[in-house]
């Protein structure tokens, strides 16, 4: 391998990347899987995980690890699967999410909770507990990883009523520094805030408004697969071992040049 294509290469590293089974965090893990590291996907339907995962294999190294990421045991078991099959994690993609929307009338608790639970405490609680994992990954000067999902709904205020998710994603812009600089100079902690990319979450809204945001997006289309996976290879490769605490967004310049 040249001296630039090491510099870039995630190549024999394990990954963890949760809501791997489907939207963006499939986007990774297929990166991942086609640049050559181990991944393990999580998420709650284990059917599912288990058909990504043999999806994925084609291309290379890739299982399932199926968890209820929503409370703080659900994290500490997935933290446990993987440390019992793994010596160590190079990195941790934080990607599962979910969103809410109704009028302010209506937005309840638990629109709160459940946003909050997943979107927000999950990264905390999964993070901790696979720090002795990810810890164990560093040499020399090359740290371990922990890249987390935010969303450019935490930088901007979103167009429809998705009050607790916009907050949880702001708030998980803030946790990234936070944790940046707790858990220096071992680990590395960097967002990456997507605009929108197709995924289930996505589906009715691109359905309703896909070009309409293409409009008012200065690259004019939404985001493709390889755009949230390079980044995310980038992140995770040597090139990225002296950014801590950045907030990337990748959104054509939707929210950036407002
Ligand atoms: N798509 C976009 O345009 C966009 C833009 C900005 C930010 N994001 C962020 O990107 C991330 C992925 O979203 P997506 O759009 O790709 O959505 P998606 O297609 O709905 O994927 C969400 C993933 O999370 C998993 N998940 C949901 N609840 C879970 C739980 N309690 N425990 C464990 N896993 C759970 C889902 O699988 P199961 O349902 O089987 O558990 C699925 O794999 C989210 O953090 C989202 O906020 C997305």
């Amino acid at each position: 391998m040249d001296r630039l294509s090491e510099l870039f290469s995630i190549a024999g590293k394990t990954a963890v990347v949760t809501g791997g089974s489907s939207g963006i965090g499939k986007m990774i893990a297929a990166g991942y899987v086609s640049a050559g590291s181990r991944v393990y996907i999580s998420s709650r339907k284990a059917e599912v995980c288990d058909e990504v995962a043999r999806e994925l294999s084609r291309e290379g190294e890739c299982f399932a690890a199926p968890a209820d990421l929503s409370t703080e045991q659900g994290c500490r078991l997935l933290a446990t699967q993987i440390a019992s099959r793994e010596p160590r994690v190079d990195i941790l993609v934080n990607n599962a999410g979910a969103t809410w929307g109704a009028p302010l009338e209506e937005f309840d608790d638990a629109a709160w909770d459940r946003v909050l639970s997943l979107n927000l405490k999950a990264v905390f609680h999964l993070t901790k507990f696979l720090l002795p994992s990810l810890e164990a990954s560093r040499t020399g000067d090359d740290p371990a990883r922990v890249i987390n999902i935010g969303s450019i709904d935490g930088i901007r205020v979103p167009v429809l009523e998705t009050y607790s998710y916009a907050a949880s994603k702001a708030a998980l812009h803030q946790l990234t520094r936070h944790l940046a600089k707790r858990l220096a100079p071992n680990v590395t902690v960097n967002a990456i805030a997507p605009g929108p990319f197709e995924s289930r979450m996505m589906r009715a809204t691109l359905e309703m408004f896909q070009e309409t945001i293409e409009a008012a997006t200065p690259l004019r289309r939404i985001g493709r697969p390889e755009d949230v996976a390079g980044t995310a290879i980038y992140l995770a490769s040597r090139a990225a071992s002296y950014l801590t605490g950045a907030i990337i967004p990748v959104d054509g310049g939707l929210a950036t040049t407002r």
